[in-house]
C-alpha cells in the first residue's frame, strides 16, 4: 500500500467533477486501500477520489474510535431524508488545521456500490450522514469552506497560500 498526496485547497484541481466509476479491477481495489491508508495515516475520517487528484466518483469513510469499520462509497446517490439542519464542527484534509461549523441536513439516504461492483442502500444520520455529504460534494468540486462566509473562505485561503509557500 501507499500514502498519498493530499491535493489542498485553493488548489484548482479539487473543483474538478468526478466521473462515475465503470471498471472493477485490481486497479480500483488497490486505489481504495491506498485510500484508507492514507486517510487513517493523516489522520481522518473520510476522503474523496478527488482529494488525490483522481476524479472518479470514490469515497472512503471510517468514523469508527478503533479504525476498523472501513465503509466504501462508489457512484453514490444521496437523497435528503430529513431537512433539519445539524451543526458539526467540520474540518478537511484538503484545509489543514481550520475547523468551522457547517449545519447540514440531519438524515441521508445513500445508494452506491460497494469496492466489487454491488449495490447497497443505507439510511444514516450523525456524524456519518455529514461525513458522506461533505466527501459528496468533494465529487462535486466543492469544499466545507464553501458554505463559509466569504471573508472567512478569504482568510483560510490566504493563510493555506502562505502556508504552502514558505513550505515550498
Ligand atoms: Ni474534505
Amino acid at each position: 500500500m501507499a500514502i498519498l498526496d493530499i491535493l489542498e485547497f485553493p488548489d484548482l484541481r479539487l473543483r474538478k467533477k468526478a466521473s462515475p466509476v465503470t471498471e472493477f479491477n485490481e486497479t480500483l481495489s488497490k486505489t481504495i486501500d491506498d485510500m484508507f491508508e492514507t486517510m487513517y495515516e493523516a489522520p481522518g475520517i473520510g476522503l474523496a477520489a478527488t482529494q488525490i487528484n483522481l476524479h472518479k466518483q470514490l469515497i472512503v469513510i471510517d468514523i469508527s474510535d478503533n479504525k476498523d469499520e472501513p465503509l466504501v462509497f462508489i457512484n453514490p446517490q444521496i437523497e435528503i431524508i430529513d431537512q433539519t439542519p445539524e451543526e458539526y464542527d467540520e474540518g478537511c484534509l484538503s484545509v489543514p488545521g481550520y475547523y468551522e461549523t457547517v449545519a447540514r441536513p440531519r438524515m441521508v439516504r445513500v445508494k452506491a456500490l460497494d469496492r466489487n461492483g454491488q449495490a447497497f442502500e443505507m439510511e444514516t444520520d450523525g456524524l456519518l450522514a455529514t461525513c458522506i455529504q461533505h466527501e459528496n460534494d468533494h465529487l462535486n468540486g466543492k469544499l466545507f469552506v464553501d458554505y463559509l462566509s466569504s471573508l472567512k473562505r478569504e482568510r483560510i485561503r490566504s493563510k493555506l497560500v502562505k502556508a504552502h509557500k514558505e513550505s515550498a
